[in-house]
């Protein structure tokens, strides 16, 4: 069936539903990749019991055109895993204080996971998305624990709509990740919106470019401690929001950049197209240039990463691929290639030898000079 049968097939009244914007298209497949890598490396735990996704604004599932939104998406790739995973529970938690479209998002998602409904479990809500949060880290509602494993997904229409306390409580009541649409244009439109401040809930974040960066810190709640946002931009180059995504696991970093690679192709940020949708504009569209891209970014990433560890010995290469995979656009596969062995090689960083086989990069660690006016850490 093709996609905008299911508005037929459901009877969907499509006065609910909204167009899409190209960003919205782009945004659906960045989450949606990250989401299909995400449960790749659950699948294979040998102990996880459970797997759940939350999208705490769901809107109605499908998008006028007849696109699925990402609940939906996340409903069929659930759909995949279950068949190949009996043992493993999926839930698939929505959420949107418009009744009748989380309830539309619901059916939708249901209808696609008939099949393995056994192992896949779709429950959804209409409130408030602070109201929502809050609930679902007071009770045990959504499965947490050892062998659980949670990702939320926050995606409003502003910066005005979602507390940072709200998000912070819950993804410190059970190990979870979390991606965050933030909102940088409203800020940028408004500084001195009380609403917008208010979301922040008196933690320190600037009113500038440099809120994003401020906000994935103040989402490092323990466990959480590495981030990356990405970019989205109108077709006048101005910034509309920042996804910014926060993890426990250096795993789930990689993947998350993986995801940002296959759909992006190494662009900086997603920029929206003057041309119809499907239609390349840029370099950045072709996969073939991944390579020259990924060429260009390591020049400053060497840079970065020599500053960063200037004067330091005994860095292990866990540290500096951290440090590349939340710095950089780099990927966990051009750390090695683009990055250390060029630095290595040409004598600017010496590798310390303390594994046996010489040409064993990943278990060694590592001594950078000491710049000049830097002081060692
Ligand atoms: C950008 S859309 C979500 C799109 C969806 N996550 C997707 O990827 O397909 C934002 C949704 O948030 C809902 N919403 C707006 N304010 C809300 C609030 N305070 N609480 C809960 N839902 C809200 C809207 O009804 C809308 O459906």
């Amino acid at each position: 069936m093709s996609e905008m049968d299911y508005i037929k097939e459901l009877a969907i009244d499509i006065s609910i539903l909204e167009g899409k914007k190209d960003q919205t298209t782009k945004k659906i497949a960045y989450v949606r990749s990250y989401v299909e890598k995400w449960l790749h490396v659950w699948v294979n735990q040998p102990t996880i019991k459970s797997i759940t996704f939350i999208d705490a604004m769901c809107n109605a599932g499908i998008y006028e055109d007849g696109g699925l939104g990402t609940a939906a998406a996340v409903s069929r790739l659930f759909v995949s895993f279950a068949k190949r995973h009996p043992s493993i529970h999926f839930y698939l938690y929505i959420n949107d204080q418009d009744t009748r479209r989380v309830e539309t998002c619901g059916n939708l998602c249901e209808y696609l996971a008939a099949e393995v409904s056994k192992n896949v479990t779709v429950y959804w809500a209409d409130l408030e998305v602070n109201e929502f949060l809050h609930r679902a880290a007071t009770t045990n509602v959504i499965p947490g624990g050892y062998g659980n494993a949670v990702l939320l997904f926050v995606d409003p229409y502003n910066a005005r709509t979602v507390h940072l306390t709200a998000m912070r409580d819950f993804i410190g009541s059970r190990y979870s990740e979390i991606l965050f649409n933030w909102f940088s244009s409203d800020l940028t439109r408004n500084k001195n919106d009380q609403e917008i401040i208010d979301c922040f809930d008196g933690l320190d974040i600037p009113q500038d470019k440099n809120a994003a960066r401020a906000i994935a810190n103040a989402l490092k709640v323990e466990p959480m401690k590495l981030a990356f946002s990405y970019a989205f931009k109108n077709r006048m180059n101005a910034e509309l929001y920042q996804i910014i995504f926060v993890t426990p696991s250096q795993k789930g970093l990689e993947k998350l950049k993986d995801a940002l690679w296959e759909v992006f192709h190494g662009a900086q940020y997603h920029r929206n197209s003057w041309l119809p949708e499907g239609v390349q504009t840029t370099l950045f569209a072709e996969s073939e240039f991944e390579d020259s891209i990924a060429a260009e970014y390591s020049y400053d990433a060497r840079t970065d990463l020599i500053e960063a560890f200037s004067g330091q010995s005994n860095v292990p290469f866990a540290r500096i691929k951290t440090f590349i995979l939340e710095e950089t656009m780099l990927k966990a596969s051009h750390v090695l290639t683009y990055v250390l062995k060029p630095l290595v090689e040409a004598g600017q960083v010496k590798k310390d030898g303390t594994t046996k086989r010489s040409n064993n990069f990943k278990a060694d660690t590592y001594t950078f000079p000491l710049l000049e006016g830097n002081k060692a850490l």
